[in-house]
């Protein structure tokens, strides 16, 4: 009888194989220069980063759960206050809304996309909710166009949690295509090590657009400390390790070829499932082309918000 042979979700040593040599190199630096914590690959990384999704502000830190802890912790929720989220999805995300005693109220997804039902997020807002943390998933962004529209104009701000989809694009009804993670008020990822960007342990960031919730994000992540002994806030410790961030940045290199990948994978799957009556595949994303009455702005998301 002939053997199954066994296949893994993301065949990560042969991704290693490819870039052995750079890899093996940037981890030795970091070993020799003893730059162990905060070390320049740390810096290096977070701007090419911005570079890459066209956002201001990456903040890196220690994994994809923090980085929705500590977005939360910076716009100042309270106990008590809503936060909107999709059913669907890992536990971190309604997880850290627990955790910081705020109450997760989670909504339907699209049967077809995943992705959360824009309709189901109006029927649950209240006069207590404060934001909605659309999940991104298998590489493709919710309907930010409405979730934008429906943000403004009940005044949330908008997480959006990009761990399953960092790279990916959207087109507004702007014509504006902008990266998942960088149109709502705070975007945050994790290079979990099976991620389209991963690294070779924890790792996360959060990006920003907006320069003061980018300084606080700064101070949250850093034990509520914005000069050395100075804790003017609570925080948390979260660190991306310099090890870490000298791997992703070689490996940021490559984040394009690696969607593109998942990409023909996804294409091949559909291809061979979608031949089955009894089946259903998922669908591609629907990308909303209605031009919307409503302009949205992230800082004006944010300015209203805070008000
Ligand atoms: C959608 C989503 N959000 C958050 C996380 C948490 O990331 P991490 O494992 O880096 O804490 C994950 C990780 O799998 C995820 O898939």
């Amino acid at each position: 009888m002939e053997t199954m042979k066994k296949m893994s979700m993301v065949d990560l040593v042969s991704q290693y194989k490819k870039i052995q040599n750079e890899i093996d190199t940037a981890i030795h630096d970091v070993v020799v220069s003893s730059a162990y914590i905060n070390g320049p690959d740390v810096k290096h990384f977070a701007k090419e980063l911005e570079e890459y999704l066209d956002v201001k502000h990456v903040i890196p830190c220690a994994n994809g759960t923090d980085a929705l802890q500590i977005a939360m912790m910076a716009l100042n929720f309270k106990p008590g206050d809503e936060v909107i989220t999709a059913s669907f999805t890992y536990v971190a995300t309604a997880e850290v809304i627990a955790l910081l005693q705020l109450k997760p109220v989670l909504v339907d997804v699209d049967p077809d996309t995943f992705a959360i039902d824009c309709d189901a997020i109006e029927r649950a807002i209240t006069p207590k909710t404060v934001a909605i943390v659309p999940v991104h998933l298998f590489g493709q962004c919710s309907n930010m166009q409405r979730v934008m529209e429906i943000a403004n104009a009940h005044n949330l701000y908008v997480i959006e949690d990009t761990a399953q989809a960092i790279g990916a694009e959207y087109t507004l009804s702007t014509g504006a295509t902008m990266k998942a993670g960088t149109i709502g008020t705070i975007g945050t990822t994790s290079f979990f090590p099976s991620k389209n960007l991963g690294c070779m342990g924890d790792g996360g960031a959060i990006f920003t657009q907006n320069d003061e919730l980018a300084q606080r994000i700064r101070i949250i992540a850093n034990h509520g400390q914005s000069v050395q002994y100075h804790h003017d806030d609570i925080g948390v410790n979260s660190r991306l390790d310099t090890i870490q961030a000298a791997i992703l940045r070689i490996k940021l290199g490559h984040l394009d070829e690696y969607c593109a990948a998942r990409q023909r994978a996804a294409a091949y799957y559909d291809n061979a499932f979608g031949k089955n009556p009894k089946l259903k595949i998922p669908s591609r994303q629907k990308n909303p082309t209605r031009i919307s009455s409503v302009h949205f702005s992230v800082e004006r998301c944010f300015e209203n918000s805070l008000a």
